[in-house]
């Protein structure tokens, strides 16, 4: 049955007793068992015939256009982010999967305040590479869509999916570039992806396997195994204490878990000397909300509340991996929240590294007091620029939802390198301000220089950012409240449900073009 007198296509997935009656005769033919991603673009209203891309165009004429026909006759034509599926067309594919790209060409949306091209081949590749998933292939090959990185990304994301605890896993498949061209960009692709995915395994991990130890540990193997020139410290509680820390020790207090500062050094850049980039992330591993508890809805999210650390971690991992020629340090404080007899309560009052007094006055508001020190120690480095992120405030998902991750920052040039490396990536940011007028609402405190809760309600990722600044003299800072991207449920294609890992892909990106301008900041 190396060619099928017919053709098979449907608009629906297969069943399960079609696949074992396909599975006979398909295991025979080479190349069996193996799916093709192929991008078709949408055309002008008066255009019937399909506009593949070159490497659609190029298997269409392997077989005698049979692809366009077939695509032309199995329905309307295929819109963009969605699926058609069609078999033995080819001795090498057992099937092969169009996926639709939208129009060509479309460009930067400067209304959306991304790359439309790119966003459409991350969804359909996504989408495509999902029904070669789940019809159990082995293989799959995708089609570089005429941007190999985002195609290498839609695949690699699309096809992620957690269940390290599950008994019953969803089959290995192995992603393959189809054709030769553009390999270098499709493994930088790929390195992104699996960087994201990182910090998407770090962030699912229940609360009770990623502790702060095993995190450490998980990014040591992970940075020594991606490159040699790297230094990493997991600083225990005796090192936290001789470095005063006492805001980031008061929240550990509350657990039984020991507490880690981890302290990761990658030594890229030619210039030994050369200022690093400074990365901090907060690392609660899970945050019950302490004394001021939280609801029990939903708490099991909280085991993500360690969504800074993962991502600004798996970003320098990646960073490692691609050997950007730049130096970044990454700090992150990581402990728990809990309630316990040596629990933070409201009011008590703690002195953090640089010599100022917090009123703690809600004690599920961990992050900042975490990240207060850290801020503070990532100022040793003389760092070109500090980058902090944390699942900080659930006012940052009532501003801005999923969409785009909030930008606190005193710095115009630091802003624009973030906002252009997000435009690329596809996973947003968006400036939010950090004005004195934040800063007065925590900075009167009855007992100490500052509270740790806003005195409103209002604008409490702002007054949390206003909170940071306080422990930031450094000219180029920003803080990435990630709070609304966190979790995906359905807004990003690409994503399936659950921690997404945002935004890793920008701050890799990011770190890509500071490590190739040596001047913008
Ligand atoms: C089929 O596989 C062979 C052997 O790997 C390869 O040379 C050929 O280019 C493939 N054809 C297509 C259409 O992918
Ligand atoms: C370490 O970094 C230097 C530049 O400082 C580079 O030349 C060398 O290739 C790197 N080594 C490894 C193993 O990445
Ligand atoms: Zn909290």
């Amino acid at each position: 049955m190396q060619w099928a007198p017919f053709f098979f296509f449907s608009l629906l997935p297969f069943s399960s007793t079609f696949l074992a009656e396909a599975a006979g005769p398909c295991t025979a033919i080479k190349g069996a068992n193996k799916g093709l991603v192929l991008g078709v673009y949408t055309t002008e209203k008066d255009e019937k015939a399909a506009q593949f891309t070159k490497a659609g165009d190029a298997f269409d004429r392997v077989v005698s256009g049979k692809l366009k026909e077939l695509l032309s006759v199995s329905g309307p034509p295929l819109k963009k982010g969605k699926a058609r599926i069609f078999h033995s067309l080819h001795q090498n594919f057992s099937s092969v999967v169009v996926v639709g790209l939208g129009k060509k060409g479309a460009g930067v949306n400067e209304q959306e305040n991304w790359n439309e091209d790119k966003e459409n081949i991350r969804a359909a590749v996504a989408a495509g590479c999902r029904q070669v998933q789940d019809l159990e292939f082995p293989y799959v090959e995708v089609d570089p869509c005429g941007d190999p990185q985002a195609a290498a990304e839609g695949a690699i994301l699309g096809l992620y999916e957690y269940d390290e605890f599950k008994q019953k896993k969803k089959p290995a498949i192995e992603v393959q570039l189809h054709g030769s061209d553009g390999v270098e960009a499709w493994q930088k692709g790929l390195s992104y992806a699996q960087g994201q995915n990182l910090a998407r395994t770090l962030m699912e991990g229940p609360a009770n396997h990623i502790t702060p130890t095993r995190f450490a540990a998980v990014i040591e193997e992970k940075l020594r195994s991606a490159s040699s020139n790297v230094t990493v410290h997991i600083r225990d509680r005796a090192w936290i204490e001789a470095q005063e820390m006492r805001s980031f020790l008061s929240v550990a207090k509350g657990s039984e878990e020991p507490p880690v500062f981890l302290e990761i050094h990658y030594h890229g850049s030619n210039d030994a000397k050369e200022a690093p980039l400074v990365f901090v992330g907060k690392g609660i591993t899970f945050d019950s909300g302490g004394i001021s508890i939280k609801p029990a809805s939903g708490m099991d999210a909280m085991r993500a509340d360690m969504g800074g650390a993962a991502t600004i971690s798996s970003a320098i991992v990646t960073a490692a991996q691609l050997k950007l020629p730049i130096n970044l340090i990454g700090l992150a404080p990581l402990c728990e929240n809990l309630p316990s007899g040596k629990a933070n309560k409201p009011g008590d009052v703690v002195k953090a590294r640089n010599g100022k007094t917090i009123q703690i006055d809600n004690t599920d508001a961990e992050g900042r007091l975490v990240l207060a020190d850290a801020l503070d120690y990532a100022h040793s480095f003389n760092p070109r620029a500090i980058i902090d992120a944390a699942t900080l405030t659930g006012a940052m998902d009532v501003a801005l939802g999923s969409a785009a991750t909030g930008v606190f920052t005193n710095s115009h040039q630091l802003w624009n390198q973030l906002f252009e490396a997000s435009i690329v990536t596809g996973d947003r940011v968006w400036r939010m301000p950090l004005y004195e007028h934040y800063t007065k609402q925590v900075t009167e405190s009855q007992l100490a220089d500052l509270n740790n809760i806003g005195k409103y309600r209002s604008g409490g990722a702002c007054t949390a950012a206003a909170f940071l600044k306080e422990f930031v003299t450094a000219p180029h800072w920003a803080h990435l409240d990630i709070a609304g991207v966190m979790e995906n449920k359905d807004e990003v294609p690409y994503l399936r449900k659950g921690m997404a890992g945002r935004p890793t892909r920008t701050l890799v990106e990011f770190a890509t073009r500071l490590s190739q301008d040596k001047k913008s900041i």
